[in-house]
């Protein structure tokens, strides 16, 4: 009998530490030796058979034995969890120190950076901000800037037409308009109105039929055209740089009088290279219409042209920006080409 449970000892020691790679085995080992039909309830029924006073010793063998079997995998199992363990954290590992994966990040369209300075030069002079809608009506676009129907000023300014009185605004001068309308009589302005315009142009490298304006207007007693050429050559000093430089030449605009159209000094040549690509050496560079207002834009804005005065400039903002950034294909701006954005 105590052959017989040493050998039964040895069995399962053997058992748990050569063949059980995994718990469902040692599990499998523990119904084997310890379960109710396993080896030590057989024994357990055996001991019926012996006499009375074998009984206590052989039984506390047999108790013995299976605590310490019991041991043995309770052992094994904490082992085999830890491995368990390892394995998990092994196969799971990640490197912290490997590069991330890269996160693109946008950033404002070269337009609007050109718009948010120019913006920005005229803010900090005092303007307001004002703004109209795109779809405009031919009495704001048009009439109540001195453009009456058949007006023949209207061919500067190819419209596109939704129905015979509402068309795309082709310039940013009727806010001009609404803001004398909102405002009470002859109360000073001194505002920007930036936003896109309609034309039917040609597509190509210097035209668009849609593209972006900014304009400007201010009113008050006495306002000259000396205001309107300091102002100006402020802003292009701002915007262009210490050095530049504007010449007006005279021009028409049906809601000006007199009026003029503003040149730059070229920041490229200085008018120094004949073969320059941007002023073509003139020296020169076009980029805005200007004027004193027209005194019936006053009036029928219910402003007294005999009390006020004020003058309005208009300037296209991809023009800015082409000659700020030195771009030469007003396209690329509408094009979204990434290899172009990324630049700004
Ligand atoms: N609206 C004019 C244009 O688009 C520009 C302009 C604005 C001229 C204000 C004079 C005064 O051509």
């Amino acid at each position: 009998m105590e052959n017989k449970v040493k050998s039964l000892i040895e069995a399962a020691e053997n058992a748990i530490n050569s063949a059980v790679t995994n718990l469902k085995e040692l599990d499998d080992v523990r119904v084997k030796f310890l379960g109710k039909k396993g080896e030590f309830t057989t024994l357990v029924k055996i001991m019926g058979e012996l006499a009375a006073e074998e009984k206590p010793r052989i039984g506390k063998i047999i108790n013995d034995a299976r605590t310490q079997i019991k041991n043995l995998i309770d052992d094994k199992k904490a082992a085999l969890k830890a491995q368990e363990l390892q394995n998990k954290l092994a196969s799971e590992k990640i490197d912290v120190t490997l590069p991330g994966r890269k996160i693109y990040r946008g950033h404002l369209h070269p337009l609007t950076l050109t718009l948010n300075r120019v913006k920005e030069i005229f803010i900090h002079m005092g303007y307001t901000v004002e703004e109209g809608p795109e779809v405009e009506t031919d009495y704001f676009n048009f009439e109540a800037l001195n453009l009456p129907k058949d007006h023949p000023a209207r061919d500067m300014q190819d419209s596109f037409y939704i129905t015979e009185e509402i068309l795309m605004r082709t310039q940013t001068s009727p806010v001009q308009a609404r803001t004398m309308q909102k405002n009470n009589a002859n109360a000073p302005i001194r505002m920007i109105a930036p936003g896109r315009v309609y034309r039917r142009d040609d597509y190509d490298a210097s035209h668009s039929p849609m593209f972006t304006q900014i304009e400007g207007l201010v009113i008050d007693e006495g306002i000259t055209f000396a205001d309107l050429k300091g102002t100006l050559d402020f802003f292009c000093k701002k915007i262009f740089g210490e050095t530049a430089q504007i010449r007006l030449r005279p021009s028409f605009f049906p809601f000006t009088e007199p009026s003029t159209e503003v040149d730059v000094s070229c920041m490229m040549c200085h008018g120094k290279d004949e073969h320059c690509k941007v002023c073509h050496g003139s020296g020169w560079l076009e980029i805005l219409g200007a004027g004193e207002v027209h005194p019936d834009v006053l009036a029928m804005s219910g402003y007294d042209p005999s009390k006020v005065s004020g003058f309005a400039f208009g300037m296209g903002i991809e023009r800015i920006a082409m000659l700020t950034y030195g771009i030469d294909d007003l396209r690329l701006f509408f094009e979204n080409d990434v290899r172009f954005l990324n630049q700004f």
